[in-house]
């Protein structure tokens, strides 16, 4: 490693000099991804973009590169069925479901296990957990060598399709992630189908690899209330479950801080501060990966001191903190209840 790649890590969106790896690279690419690098690599359907799960920080880059205006919860990828069995809790639709298709282009979204280490930044903070177990080669050999659940959207630029070949991940992400695995064109093309498993129902979030069909014959009988709006549309998965906000009211962009509210700083504290019953600072530093990394994290030790209001200091609306803004709106906004 040269003395400026490590200058460059942990820069977020900062320049990152992209190395191209062989199919014979794919321990080095688990490696890198080990040590809380950015690594994209094939799945039998898109190329994802990696980062440590269970690492804050590498996850926050993650948001970085790929520009997302909003933290979406990001699919855990493991090498084998056991190994998600271990994050997540799986009721019988769900075993049957990862018995006939893992490996393979399903994804699973279930309950999240206590002791899970995921982080919360890559689940959004919600109480559920999407699981993949990937059947491409490579893939499978990049998530042995990580040896963690490693956290991979599609490998593109927020906004943009995803990815089939190495060349579109560095049409997109050349400079901003520290290698891609060239596995030439992916097979299915398609993301993966999203299937939510919990409450005794299964429900389709987004169709994918593994079809409708498929999924009533191996359960034996139809999936739960359709997931497409009345245009038929599928919603948005992230739309369809309620994202985790604080049970106190939270108050956006304060510059003081009133009786009986805690305070999420950020940057040098404001004065009055002393009045604030509870205080947490997501960067002391103004940095925004580190106040992403510690987002969530920081929501919920506040509201476990049960304040009257959580007050907000400003965060600038730039990089991270375009999404970092995006998660404490919804957390500000009035409480609809969960669809
Ligand atoms: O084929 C695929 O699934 C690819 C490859 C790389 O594995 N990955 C992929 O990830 O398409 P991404 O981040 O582009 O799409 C994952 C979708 C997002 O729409 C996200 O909202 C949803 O999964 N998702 C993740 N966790 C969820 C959860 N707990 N509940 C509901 N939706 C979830
Ligand atoms: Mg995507």
């Amino acid at each position: 490693m040269t003395a400026d790649k490590e200058a460059s890590a942990g820069a977020g969106a900062g320049f990152r000099r992209t190395a191209r790896l062989t199919p014979a690279e794919a321990a080095t690419a688990g490696a890198l991804l080990a040590s809380g690098r950015l690594v994209a690599f094939p799945t039998e359907t898109v190329y994802g973009l990696g980062a440590d799960a269970t690492d804050a920080g590498a996850v926050a880059d993650l948001y970085a590169a790929k520009g997302r205006p909003a933290f979406n919860p990001l699919i855990s990828h493991v090498p084998s069925t056991p190994d998600a069995m271990r994050l997540g809790r799986f009721d019988a639709h769900a075993r049957v479901l990862a018995e006939a298709f893992w490996p393979g282009p399903l994804t699973l979204v279930v309950p999240v296990a206590d002791d899970c280490p995921v982080s919360d930044l890559a689940r959004a903070g919600l109480a559920t957990l999407a699981l993949r177990v990937p059947a491409h080669p490579l893939a499978r050999a990049v998530l042995a060598a990580a040896a963690r659940p490693i956290a991979a959207p599609s490998a593109n630029r927020s906004g943009r399709v995803s990815p089939t070949t190495a060349a579109h991940v560095l049409d997109d992400l050349a400079g901003r992630i520290d290698a891609v695995l060239d596995g030439g064109a992916t097979d299915v093309g398609v993301e993966s189908t999203i299937v939510a498993c919990f409450g005794g129902e299964v429900r389709l979030l987004r169709p994918g690899g593994v079809s409708r069909a498929e999924l009533e014959r191996v359960l034996g009988r139809p999936l739960d209330g359709d997931l497409a709006d009345d245009a038929g549309r599928p919603l948005a998965p992230g739309r369809l479950l309620s994202h985790y906000a604080p049970a106190a009211p939270v108050r956006l962009d304060a510059t003081e801080v009133r009786p009986g509210e805690a305070l999420l700083a950020f940057g040098p504290l404001m004065p009055g501060v002393e009045s604030a019953g509870v205080v947490e600072n997501l960067s002391p530093s103004g940095d925004l990966r580190e106040a992403a990394a510690n987002l969530f994290a920081a929501l919920r030790r506040l509201d476990a001191a049960a304040p009257a209001a959580i007050a907000v200091a400003p965060i600038p609306a730039e990089g991270l903190g375009e999404a970092i803004r995006d998660r404490l709106e919804r957390a500000a906004a009035p409480r609809t209840s969960p669809e």
